[in-house]
């Protein structure tokens, strides 16, 4: 079945804001820029991880996941089959505008565009970080990092669980039970390689769209604290600051990117590296310290900062 989250697709309103932001705060390079303004972004040995599309919608636009080769692609086209899942053979000029060798198409219970492929393009040239950075990003066989998709409804999430544990094969990780602007959130992150979660899901108070956050992990606390710096500076506004999540450990922040949904950029995620081992938890807290949620923080610093200095 799936191996990891290969890369994503975004459909953003404001390009030109992306670049910079892609750059200079998470690290990424722009390998290369269509004319239509669709960009490639890398960030390790393949072609891209992230694709930006100039559509306008401030959201996910699709979600590709790796598999090892052509005939697990065909399996798994046989269990969405099974399962009752449409799916779409992609076209020869759609592998190519992905940069892999073969995808297909379906769509999830929260009406989310799904690919699954193998082949993925390896340039010559090797990754050059969008800014200095002291280590790489975690990738390999964990994949580019994790999403988290907004459910509308608890039920509409446990709907998604088994889409992805039945059809995906995805294995659960662990859950947390915590509130938000005084509402409940029922948190599911799922696995389907050593990195704690590919995919989480929850109902949160305002779904506006189906990307709460995608998340990034560097090698080094340094670029971490580099990535926080450049977003203190240019008051990029946080969503939420440094801090250590619960169940997967991540030490990490939150920024919003420019299309309103954030990205978690951090360090130090433990692995699941022995999967009999692995029991599943439960958590009622997002974070051991840190991660508090609040708007306009890099406001607040920056008012506090010039305060002092007088
Ligand atoms: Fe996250």
């Amino acid at each position: 079945m799936i191996t990891q989250l290969g890369y994503i697709g975004i459909s953003v309103s404001d390009t030109k804001r992306w670049e910079w932001f892609a750059t200079q705060v998470l690290g990424l390079q722009v390998f290369n820029r269509a004319a239509d303004g669709t960009m490639h972004l890398r960030m390790d040995q393949f072609h891209h991880r992230v694709v930006v599309h100039p559509s306008g919608q401030d959201d996910v636009a699709y979600v590709g996941w790796m598999v090892p080769g052509p005939s697990d692609l065909k399996a798994l086209a046989e269990r969405l089959r099974a399962n009752g899942v449409p799916y779409e053979e992609g076209t020869e000029e759609e592998a190519q505008a992905r940069k892999v060798v073969n995808l297909i198409r379906f769509q999830d219970p929260l009406g989310v565009t799904h690919e699954a492929f193998y082949g993925f393009l390896v340039p010559e040239e090797p990754f050059h970080p969008g800014r200095p950075m002291s280590g790489r990003f975690v990738t390999g066989t964990q994949g580019l990092g994790h999403i988290f998709l907004q459910t509308k409804s608890d039920a509409e999430t446990e709907k998604a669980l088994d889409f992805f544990t039945e059809c995906l094969g995805m294995r659960l990780s662990d859950f947390i039970d915590f509130e938000v602007a005084g509402q409940k959130v029922h948190a599911i992150f799922m696995h389907c390689n050593p990195r704690h979660h590919s995919l989480a899901l929850a109902k949160m108070p305002q779904v506006d769209r189906r990307l709460n956050h995608f998340e990034l992990e560097v090698e080094s606390i340094d670029d971490v604290g580099t990535a926080y710096d450049v977003c203190l500076r240019n008051a990029v506004p946080l969503a939420a600051t440094l801090g250590r999540h619960t169940n997967d450990r991540m030490f990490s922040f939150y920024v919003q990117t420019p299309s309103g949904f954030a990205v978690e950029y951090g360090c130090g995620g433990r692995t699941i590296d022995n999967e009999s081992d692995w029991v599943v938890q439960r958590y009622t807290s997002t974070s051991i310290w840190g991660h508090d949620w609040g708007q306009e923080l890099t406001q607040d610093y920056l008012r506090k900062v010039r305060g002092r200095a007088g």
